[in-house]
């Protein structure tokens, strides 16, 4: 992909592509003079077919077909886009590096990330962000200082396959990552979030759970469960048909009178406390320095998986803590006039992750 300046223009930031297992994000973010209007905004079911059961693009054709479609509807063909993948082979881990005065991060925020994945490090393609440094007047000018680096890894083939499907639909690519770290952001980016929140990103195929503290993404663990795994175990107990199954998920998962499907989705809720509660033990062997501080007040859930009816007040009265939908749009300061299409409104915390990537961009680097 390389590095370029970013052709965006001066209030319009690139496309936010939320790539996901049931359905591709799109957006576009203008300044105005009001504040962050919308550009374009559009979804689609994901083909069938495109990713394999362990999350590789497998027809990238279809993709690239289905983002041509997008663009071309959209009138954005030639922009530019960054770009977020939900794939259970992301791994993403806040590091303290020792910086060297002038030095290079990359080689030693490499070292610490390539025990931690499940893969060769030169298999993988990385994308590192500078997250913190020390106050000015807290070290020494010549001396080395520990700095933070959130590192994100995935294999090097899928990202490479993802930006042909990009380019191939006429598009250019300019930052591909993991989901769901653009959500955090829209929600915390301002600085003015709370101090500790766990942000769960709820969608098809997968789960991430993201403790941020004090603004940064201290702790990220993905669960290989979603929204379809839970469809899928409904119809098992629902004579194996798949839409009823997807039916009783989207009305009434807890419905006395289908009591095997209600097991299934209390086992799901129970597999989501279990992640939750791993997160409160410091890791085994104290790599974390920062090990996560335990109780929190807040839990935010994005991905449509979150509109679940009754999972937030059943997680919220598992947890003792506060559980809250994240609004994208509300966080940007739009769709609160009623503006947003109702196809939108109806589905709005699976637009977390894209209306982040597409925000964050032209705040940073437009
Ligand atoms: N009202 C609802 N209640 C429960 N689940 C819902 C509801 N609406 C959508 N879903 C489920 O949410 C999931 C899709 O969520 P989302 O769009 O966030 O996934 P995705 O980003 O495409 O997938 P992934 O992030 O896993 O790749 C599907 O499993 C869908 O059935
Ligand atoms: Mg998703």
């Amino acid at each position: 992909m390389g590095w370029r300046q970013p052709r965006i223009g001066r209030t319009t930031g690139p496309l936010g592509l939320d790539v996901g297992h049931h359905s591709i994000k799109l957006s576009q973010i203008e300044l105005g003079p009001g504040g962050p209007r919308l550009a374009a905004l559009a979804s689609r079911a994901t083909p069938p077919g495109v990713f394999d059961g362990d999350g590789y693009l497998v027809d990238p054709d279809s993709l690239a077909g289905a983002l041509r479609d997008m663009a071309n509807e959209l009138g954005v063909a030639g922009a530019d886009v960054v770009a977020a993948l939900s794939t259970p082979s992301a791994h993403v881990a806040l590091l303290d590096v020792l910086a060297e005065p002038d030095g290079d991060l990359a080689p030693a925020a490499c070292q610490q990330l390539a025990p931690l994945l499940d893969y060769p490090l030169d298999e993988a393609s990385v994308v590192l962000r500078l997250m913190r440094t020390p106050p000015y007047n807290a070290v020494e000018p010549y001396a080395p200082a520990y700095v933070k680096v959130l590192a994100c890894a995935m294999p090097a083939a899928l990202v490479v396959a993802l930006e042909q499907a990009i380019e191939s639909a006429g598009l250019a690519p300019l930052v591909i990552e993991a989901a769901p770290l653009p959500a955090g952001h829209l929600l915390l980016g301002d600085g003015a979030g709370p101090a500790s929140v766990l942000v769960g990103d709820l969608g098809a195929t997968q789960t991430t759970w993201t403790l941020w503290q004090d603004l940064l993404p201290v702790f990220v663990t993905t669960l290989p469960l979603g929204g379809q795994d839970l469809t899928e175990a409904a119809a098992g107990v629902l004579g194996g048909d798949p839409e009823a199954a997807e039916a009783w998920k989207l009305s009434d998962p807890w419905d006395e009178s289908l009591p095997a499907a209600a097991a299934v989705a209390d086992q799901y809720l129970k597999s989501l406390l279990q992640a939750i509660s791993a997160l409160a033990q410091p890791a085994a062997d104290g790599a974390h320095e920062s090990a996560p501080r335990w109780p929190m007040s807040l839990i935010v859930l994005h991905g449509a998986g979150a509109l679940l009816r009754d999972l937030a007040p059943r997680l919220a009265e598992a947890t003792g803590l506060r559980v809250e939908w994240l609004d994208g749009f509300a966080r940007l300061g739009m769709g609160i006039d009623g503006s947003l299409p109702n196809e939108v409104g109806r589905y709005l915390p699976q637009w977390a992750n894209c209306l982040g990537l597409a925000w964050r961009q032209w705040v940073v680097e437009g």
